[in-house]
């Protein structure tokens, strides 16, 4: 829990005097693990966004940065405010249309890639990303807060950094905020430390050690999530009320091959959508079981529609996120057949 540290220590714990600057040995237990799963070297900071922020803190003024249309909200308003400040050009991409985004691949500094994407749940073809954009002399960063370093390795990939928000499934309980940003090189990640020095998103004590044990159950916990996931995908395939599903893991999404060529299992998200906003509202505020709540990645389901939050017009009014936890798959999916019943005529 140390902020500073006795002087002189030299030799003994290391050479470590002020936390920010130095890190504390929880921190750097954390970091070797998630660099070991994620094969690189890994920086901790206190949030998904403060892991972010860092990455784009890299940039020099006037980058072009890479983006793909539907990523999370907040990397997006992120991406707006620093293209307002003058500090970057934004060219948000489909990444599902593997030419248009090698084409935009090529003229970035800076490409950023999610897949799947939040929420639409979008697989983008990693591996030709990040070539192209390496080949061109951009960085490469994936946000692989949905895969989890078990589903997805972006670096084995050929990204330059893997990004999380270990908020959602590494942490798993829905107890902390927490991020990390994994690098490919040492050199690389000295950067991104020097950032949460001199910006100073540090993680928190006690967060690193929930994070670190929430780690210990990563495995059971998403495999869980994604066995449920595929039952209830593709139960609501089959659901009257139901008009779209969107899962990777269905054989008509539309990026199930390339999913499974990256990805070693599909993942606890679901998406799919209903009539209309108000009929989705109604499912939100009627299931039992699964929470109506923001975020994803904990033991426990979540459902949320997304549109309703600013910078998400992209999505049809009638969408949900579904983020599928540990609960047993026919109580998750009796809550989601009533549920579903309210909305009915
Ligand atoms: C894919 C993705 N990346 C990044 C973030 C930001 O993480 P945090 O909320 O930990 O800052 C989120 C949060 O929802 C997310 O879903």
């Amino acid at each position: 829990m140390a902020s500073n540290f006795r002087a002189g220590n030299l030799g003994q714990i290391g050479h470590r005097e002020y936390a920010r600057s130095d890190a504390t040995p929880g921190w750097e237990a954390l970091e070797e693990v998630v660099g070991e799963l994620e094969l690189g070297d890994a920086v901790a900071f206190s949030s998904g966004m403060g892991a972010a922020a860092a990455v784009f803190d890299l940039l020099h003024v006037g980058a072009q940065v890479m983006a793909p249309s539907d990523c999370y909200a907040g990397v997006h308003a992120l991406l707006a405010d620093g293209q307002q400040q003058g500090r970057w050009q934004v060219d948000l991409v489909d990444v599902t249309d593997t030419a248009v985004a090698v084409a935009a691949a090529r003229r970035a500094d800076l490409v950023w890639l999610e897949s799947p994407t939040n929420p639409l749940l979008d697989i983008a073809d990693l591996p030709a990303l990040c070539t192209a954009g390496r080949d061109a002399g951009a960085m490469v960063a994936v946000d692989n807060t949905f895969a989890t370093p078990l589903l997805q390795q972006p670096i084995a990939l050929g990204a330059h950094i893997a990004v999380h928000s270990a908020t959602k499934f590494l942490g798993g309980h829905s107890d902390l905020l927490l991020g990390i940003a994994v690098a490919d090189s040492p050199h690389l990640a000295e950067q991104l430390r020097h950032r949460r020095e001199v910006a100073g998103a540090v993680p928190g004590a006690l967060e690193t050690f929930l994070v670190l044990r929430g780690l210990r159950t990563l495995a059971l916990r998403l495999d869980q999530g994604q066995r449920s996931a595929a039952t209830l995908a593709q139960r609501l395939v089959e659901h009257p009320l139901v008009t779209r599903v969107r899962y990777p893991g269905l054989a008509d999404h539309p990026g199930h091959a390339q999913a499974a060529v990256q990805m070693t299992g599909f993942g606890a998200m679901i998406a799919f959508e209903v009539q209309s906003a108000a009929a989705a509202d109604t499912v939100c505020a009627s299931v039992r079981v699964i929470r109506s709540a923001t975020s994803l990645g904990g033991v426990e389901s979540t459902i949320e529609r997304r549109a309703k939050l600013p910078g998400q017009g992209h999505l049809p009014p009638g969408f949900l996120r579904f983020s599928v936890g540990c609960e047993h798959v026919d109580d998750l999916w009796d809550d989601l057949v009533s549920a579903l019943a309210q909305t009915g005529p």
